[in-house]
C-alpha cells in the first residue's frame, strides 16, 4: 500500500487546460489511402503475408476484415453512424483449427490492427483459458473473470480451447458464470474490447449450439487449415533462419522426412512440432560441437543442423518394422 511520493492524496485535480489531445490522424480522412497512410495497417498486413508461410484463407479474411473497419473509419468521419450509439461495430472473432495452426500468432497481428484503427486503446493481448476465469468454489469465478476482463481492457481477450467454459454435465459448473459475464462485457465494451475464442472446430461447434448468445456476438469466424507438408518445410527454414541456423546438405530432406512419419503419430501440433522439432535437432547439434573441445569451430559449423541431428530423432526409431 505504498503511495507514491509525487502524489498528494485528495489534492483537487490542476486548474490548468488539459494537454491539447493528439491530434487523430485518421479522424478527417476521407478516403481509403488516407485512412491506411493515417493508421500504417498496411505495415502489419504486409508483415503478416510476409512472415507467415501459407494461410492464404486466413491472409484474405483478415484482409477483408481490415477493409471493412477502413471503410466504418470514413463512413464515421462522414457522420454516417446509428443515431445515439457510438460507431463500435462487433469485433469479437473466433479462430478454429488445430494446436499449431497460427492462431495465437494472427491474434496478435489482429490486435496490432485493431489498435491502429483506434478500435482498441493499447492492443495487447491477454491470452487465457478456462482456468484463468473459473473458480474452484462458489463466489471465486466472477472476481476472477473481471480480473481478466480488466487486464483485457483496450486490447484482445483470447480464450484458448473456449469450449472447456461450458461443461453441461456438471450441472454446478462455474463456467457458465463465467460465459454470462464475459458476454455481458462483450456487449458493454465492444468500443474497447475485443474477444477471440480459439480451438478446435468441431467442439466449437458444439459449445456455439449449446450458447447460442456466444455465436450471436462473434461477428467473424476464421477457420485455421493444417498446413501441408512443404508449408512446414517452409516454416522450418523461416524458423531456422529466424535464429540465425540453416539447413546444411541433406538436412532439409532429413526433416521432409522427419515430418512424414511425425504427422502420422499422435499430438502432432503443426508449426508447433515444427519448432520443438527444430530445438531438438539444435541441442544435438549443440551436443556434437561441444564434444570436440580444442577445436576452433566456424561459422559454418555454428550455423548448421546436418541431417544426422534430425535423423537421430526417436520418430525414426519408433517406426522401424
Ligand atoms: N504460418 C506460419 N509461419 C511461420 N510460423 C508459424 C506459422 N504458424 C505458426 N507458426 C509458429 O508456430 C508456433 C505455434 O503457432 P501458434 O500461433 O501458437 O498456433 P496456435 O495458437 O494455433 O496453437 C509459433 O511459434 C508460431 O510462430
Ligand atoms: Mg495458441
Amino acid at each position: 500500500m505504498s503511495t507514491p511520493l509525487y502524489s498528494i492524496p485528495g489534492s483537487p485535480a490542476p486548474a490548468a487546460a488539459p494537454p491539447p489531445a493528439p491530434p487523430d490522424p485518421i479522424g478527417a480522412a476521407r478516403t481509403v489511402n488516407e485512412v491506411l497512410a493515417g493508421s500504417r495497417i498496411e505495415a502489419v498486413m504486409d508483415e503478416l503475408d510476409r512472415d507467415l508461410v501459407g494461410l492464404a484463407p486466413v491472409k484474405s479474411r483478415i484482409r477483408d476484415i481490415a477493409a471493412l473497419l477502413v471503410v466504418d473509419k470514413l463512413r464515421a468521419n462522414l457522420g454516417l453512424v446509428p443515431a445515439g450509439r457510438t460507431p463500435a461495430p462487433s469485433l469479437h472473432m473466433c479462430f478454429t483449427g488445430n494446436p499449431g495452426t497460427g492462431k495465437t500468432t494472427v491474434a496478435l497481428r489482429i490486435a496490432q490492427i485493431l489498435h491502429r484503427l483506434g478500435y482498441v486503446r493499447q492492443g495487447h493481448v491477454v491470452s487465457v483459458t478456462r482456468d484463468d476465469l473459473v473458480g474452484q468454489y462458489i463466489g471465486h469465478t466472477a472476481p476472477k473473470t473481471r480480473e481478466v476482463l480488466k487486464k483485457a481492457m483496450g486490447g484482445v481477450l483470447f480464450i484458448d480451447e473456449a469450449y472447456y467454459l461450458y461443461r453441461p454435465e456438471n450441472e454446478r459448473d462455474y463456467g457458465q458464470e463465467a460465459i454470462e459475464i464475459l458476454l455481458q462485457a462483450m456487449e458493454n465494451h465492444r468500443d474497447d474490447l475485443v474477444v477471440i475464442l480459439a480451438g478446435y472446430k468441431e467442439r466449437m461447434d458444439t459449445f456455439f449450439r449449446s450458447n447460442p448468445g456466444m455465436n450471436s456476438r462473434i461477428a467473424h469466424h476464421i477457420d485455421f487449415p493444417d498446413y501441408t507438408p512443404d508449408e512446414l518445410l517452409q516454416i522450418a527454414e523461416r524458423m531456422l533462419a529466424g535464429r540465425q541456423y540453416r539447413f546444411g546438405e541433406g538436412a532439409r530432406a532429413a526433416f521432409a522426412q522427419y515430418l512424414g512419419r511425425r504427422t502420422r503419430q499422435p499430438h502432432f501440433a503443426n508449426a508447433r512440432s515444427v519448432r520443438n522439432a527444430l530445438d531438438r535437432a539444435r541441442l544435438r547439434a549443440a551436443s556434437r560441437l561441444f564434444a570436440d573441445r580444442d577445436r576452433v569451430l566456424t561459422e559454418a559449423e555454428l550455423t548448421t543442423i546436418l541431417p544426422a541431428d534430425i535423423l537421430a530423432s526417436r520418430v525414426f526409431a519408433a517406426a522401424a518394422p
